[in-house]
């Protein structure tokens, strides 16, 4: 969602700062705006649409060339998408100016407060609020200021702050959304929301915690908490590479992360599985061995296409390792007052572990009593610290905000995780021994299905003017029907709903009309001919069928219009190379309808409020 860089040190700020925002402008943002000091004046100027419309109105204006400044990229919440409501947002005494992500939610009794001594609003937002607060506050030291502002807010936020009056200080803080600080050579600093905007930079950051609040200035930097007690935050290593963050040879991100598979999964399981004596190695879950063995529940909780991986762990669990478990919409679990029973374990699975929703059903859950395990791919995000346990998916950096690698990451680690409970249950060492083997011969399976991307681009051509889709599987595989509807809503706008594919006839079958797209996942299975019965009712209604079949089935190719093959796999991890070929159908039907697959409308890639 919203992003936040800010520079103080010894060059000009304004090309980190641009270059930073672009590195976040994956996140999804609908307007963007830059403050700067020079020579001790503060200059600020905000735009509606991309980062490259700020840039443009700076580009060759002196005044933007000091060496201390903010920038952010704003996705609405409170305020329309205009100029006046973007950040930075400044008060109207001093020259302060802030960057906010997050919802300060007391802010319209804090506006009153404001209005009654006397203060002026420009815009909605909740931002300019916090603004005027601190400006209210300010006694001429712009850090106690932030202190005392942030002591009367509820809600979450990540900041950064500067004051014309202090053009030597720059002030960080968070409390429920990400911030770092990246430290370079020489006294210099980057503050961000995501490590992706600093790496270019350094390496080294310190990870603020709740209520930090750092104070840099051109000599150095110490962390407070918001009442001013000093503390000592660890220097850390930043575990992203910069290849990682960048484009190459790929048009998109999103196809750049589909093609990327393979190696995630080669990554996720990599040193996990010891397949000689059928064991798994998990690392963040042996502290809590004792608790996995008697665990009477899992419940999963997640969002988007987290949710879809978490269901197909669903699946793997009771499948495997017998344990009763459920899925829920994380927003969903925390509102309906849950049972948690004794030795209920709740798995958060989450790519950016800082989905507000998921967050907070995590709290939820740990308040009453449930062991927490995060499946999360940012390492030291919010979920992941949250967490008693975890398993990370080693995928690397997801730019894309169409999620892929993720998705084949989060299945990857939810079998890795279903394999060691159920070697704690009832699976003998031989069964997980062919588990292991199965998993191991993924990635070069899903080699050989992006071999055949130019095949599925032409599949997809040729339905790209249909605006309703069904998808529709069985077993595991019904969440991958989920998971191809979603992509292909994300990124081409076409509407695509996925279903079971027994639900079809109990409503939906009532769409099918001459030439309807139907996606089925019909790769053999118990549920195959299940499936191929299914896949007739809708041929006799006219619709046309794309199935998702495993090689060498040459008998449906007779009763559908296309078949996109997958090497033969294990029923369970199935959807590791089903979900590969509707990747792929989203991405070229996208691209095909003209649309910027990696800045999809309305979209965010990390959705930090609920
Ligand atoms: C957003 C993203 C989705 C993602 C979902 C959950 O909606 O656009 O791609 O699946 O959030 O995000 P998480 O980071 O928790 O996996």
């Amino acid at each position: 969602m919203c992003g936040i860089v800010a520079y103080l040190g010894k060059k000009t700020a304004r090309p980190i700062l641009l270059e930073g925002l672009k590195r976040l402008e994956y996140r999804g943002y609908d307007s963007a705006g830059i403050a700067i000091v020079t020579d001790g004046k503060l200059y600020l100027e905000r735009r509606v649409g991309r980062v490259g419309n700020l840039e443009e109105a700076i580009d060759g204006r002196k005044e933007f060339d000091g060496s201390l400044g903010l920038c952010h990229t704003r996705w609405a919440t409170h305020g329309g998408v205009t100029d006046f409501n973007a950040h930075p947002h400044r008060d109207d005494r001093h020259g302060i100016v802030v960057v906010h992500n997050g919802i300060i939610e007391n802010y319209s009794a804090l506006k009153q407060y404001l209005q009654e001594k006397g203060h002026t609003f420009a815009s909605q937002t909740d931002t300019e609020v916090l603004a005027m607060l601190i400006g209210e506050l300010y006694e001429g030291d712009i850090e106690k200021a932030v202190q005392a502002a942030l002591r009367e807010v509820t809600g979450a936020y990540a900041i950064a702050v500067i004051c014309e009056k202090e053009p030597n200080v720059l002030v960080a803080a968070r409390k429920g959304s990400p911030l770092m600080v990246g430290i370079g050579s020489d006294n210099e600093y980057i503050v961000a929301s995501d490590g992706a905007a600093i790496i270019a930079h350094t390496a080294r950051v310190i990870m603020l915690d709740d209520y930090n609040v750092v104070k840099i200035t051109r000599d150095g930097f110490h962390t407070t908490d918001i009442h001013n007690t000093p503390l000592s935050p660890k220097v850390q290593q930043l575990e992203i590479d910069l290849e990682q963050i960048e484009l190459g040879a790929f048009p998109h991100f999103m196809l750049k992360e589909i093609f990327e598979q393979p190696s995630s999964v080669r990554a996720c399981i990599g040193g996990r599985m010891n397949i000689r004596e059928g064991k798994v190695v998990l690392g963040g879950l042996s502290s809590f061995a004792k608790e996995l063995t008697k665990a009477s529940q899992v419940i999963l909780t997640a969002q988007g296409t987290a949710l879809h991986a978490a269901m197909i762990g669903r699946y793997m669990l009771e499948d495997l390792a017998k344990i009763p478990s459920h899925t829920e919409y994380a927003s969903e679990f925390r509102y309906r007052n849950p049972v948690i029973e004794e030795n209920t374990v709740v798995v958060a699975v989450s790519q950016s572990g800082e989905t507000a929703d998921t967050l907070a059903a995590l709290y939820e859950a740990k308040e009453r009593g449930a062991l927490a395990i995060g499946v999360v791919n940012v390492v030291g995000s919010s979920i992941a610290r949250e967490t008693d346990a975890g398993v990370y998916l080693r995928v690397g950096p997801e730019i894309g905000v169409a999620s892929t690698k993720a998705f084949i990451g989060q299945v990857g680690a939810l079998a890795l995780i279903s394999f060691y409970m159920a070697r704690k249950r009832y699976m003998s060492a031989d069964q997980c021994i062919d588990m292991m083997k199965e998993m191991e011969a993924i990635p070069a399976k899903i080699e050989k299905i992006l071999e055949s991307a130019p095949r599925i681009k032409k599949i997809t051509e040729k339905y790209i003017e249909r605006e309703n889709w069904l998808f529709l599987g069985r077993g595991y595989n019904y969440p991958t029907a989920l998971e191809g509807a979603l992509k292909l809503k994300e990124i081409s706008y076409i509407h695509a709903e996925g279903m079971p594919a027994a639900e079809m006839k109990h409503g939906p079958i009532a769409l099918i009309n001459e030439g309807m797209p139907a996606v089925f996942i019909a790769n053999r299975g118990r549920q195959y001919e299940k499936v191929m019965s299914n896949i007739q009712e809708v041929r006799s209604r006219g619709g046309h069928v794309i199935a998702v079949a495993t090689e060498g089935d040459t008998e449906i190719a007779k009763h559908v219009q296309d078949v996109m093959y997958i090497p033969d796999v294990c029923e369970p991890l199935s959807p590791m190379l089903a979900v590969v070929p509707l990747q792929l159908m989203a991405y070229y039907a996208a691209v095909a309808r003209g649309h910027d697959v990696d800045k999809p409308r309305n979209l965010a890639k990390s959705v930090t409020v609920e």
